[in-house]
């Protein structure tokens, strides 16, 4: 039932602060994560000496959201993978990894292949899933249950937040298990994550009209391009992704310090540009090449579409659009960056009358291999 949204992606786009305070409730006990379906696994996380993540799709870009947050708190090195490219390559794994697989349906079978065969090898799995008893959470020795709610648009939403939301935790228990993250640094980053809904429902309320107008100017764009540094990087890609889904518009995300590299000489006059711009305060060396970024796309024509943090007045000048993002420390950024992009990808689906719901040629759950 959409409840009167005029799509599921609508109504599941506007659930997106629930699925954060969701997936975090009840697994928060005085300022530090404790995640009842984790207790007596603390072994799980004491052999271990690396990460890897496996997932398909929107999920992965969540994995290598994830990745920063736990190597920075557990200092443990995390890989992310393609479910479907890990086990065709005979991946060095064996009981000293933990594979973690990240899947909203719990049914894809490339990601179920690849635990599965993590299994036979010998490693740990643990699953993030948002489907309560689906096959990948029942073939892992560990979950934690992302608590979206049903999510019914072909293409992920509020399910990509409460997956970026379960890797926190598991990053900031797994710190604490390890020793490598102090009571009071986890209670700061706790109260950090637990902010987070309410500034997802400010841009909502207070962006969502000026980037569908936005959308609508663009009904006719052909190319969109995306840049992010840091955690912006699988932002970029995210949005990049569901604008292919929604919109059939070819995308691209890059990584803002690749751009000298290679994709610059995509720029030409009138080549929209989204770029996600790190906080002045937080990372103010990333932020400066960021702004330098937007000033050598500039010279050459580029139309760029900015989103960037409340009071960021450096971004003002180069930008021919700012779209604000509440304050929050460099980790947590991706959980409010990604919101612009999910609502301008359905926009654009809208404005150019597509089915935002079903898009063509995808399934919600791929369930061959
Ligand atoms: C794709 C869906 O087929 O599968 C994507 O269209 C999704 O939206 C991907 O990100 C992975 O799905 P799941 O259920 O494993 O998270």
């Amino acid at each position: 039932d959409k409840g009167g949204w005029s799509s599921f992606m609508a109504k599941e786009i506007s659930e997106e602060p629930e699925a954060v305070a969701n997936t975090i409730r009840g697994r928060i006990h005085e300022g530090q994560v404790e995640i009842p379906e984790l207790d007596g696994l603390d072994e799980l996380f004491a052999g271990i000496n690396r990460v890897i993540i496996v997932a398909c799709g929107t999920a992965a870009y969540a994995g290598q959201v994830g990745k920063y947050a736990i190597e920075q708190w557990a200092r443990i090195p995390v890989d992310v993978e393609l479910a479907h490219e890990f086990r065709y390559r005979d991946p060095v794994i064996g009981d000293d990894t933990l594979v973690v697989s990240i899947s909203q349906s719990g049914e894809t079978m490339d990601t179920l292949m690849a635990v599965k065969y993590a299994h036979e090898r010998g490693a740990k799995t643990l699953s993030i899933c948002n489907t309560q008893g689906a096959t990948i959470p029942r073939e892992s020795d560990a979950i934690v249950y992302t608590h979206a709610g049903p999510e019914v648009a072909v293409a992920s939403t509020k399910a990509f937040v409460a997956q970026i939301t379960a890797l926190y935790l598991l990053g900031l228990h797994v710190g604490r298990v390890r020793g490598t993250l102090s009571a009071v640094e986890a209670e700061q980053h706790v109260r950090e994550l637990e902010s987070i809904p309410a500034k997802i429902r400010r841009i909502i309320d207070e962006e969502q009209g000026r980037i569908e107008q936005l959308a609508h100017w663009m009904a006719d764009t052909r190319s969109v391009l995306f840049l992010g540094r840091h955690v912006g990087f699988p932002i970029a890609m995210e949005g990049a992704l569901k604008l292919k889904e929604l919109a059939y518009i070819h995308a691209e995300g890059f990584a803002a310090g690749e751009l000298k590299h290679g994709p610059i000489a995509l720029i030409e006059a009138g080549q929209p540009v989204f770029v996600i711009v790190p906080s002045p305060r937080e990372s103010a060396e990333l932020h400066k090449k960021v702004v330098s970024n937007i000033e050598e796309i500039r010279a050459r024509g580029a139309r760029v579409i900015a989103i960037a943090e409340e009071g960021d007045a450096a971004v003002l000048p180069h930008a021919d659009e700012v779209l604000r993002i509440p304050l929050a420390g460099p980790l947590f950024e991706p959980l409010l960056a990604v919101i612009p992009l999910h609502i301008y990808a359905m926009a654009l689906s809208m404005a150019k009358g597509l089915d935002v719901d079903q898009p063509r040629n995808l399934a919600k759950s791929v369930t061959v291999e």
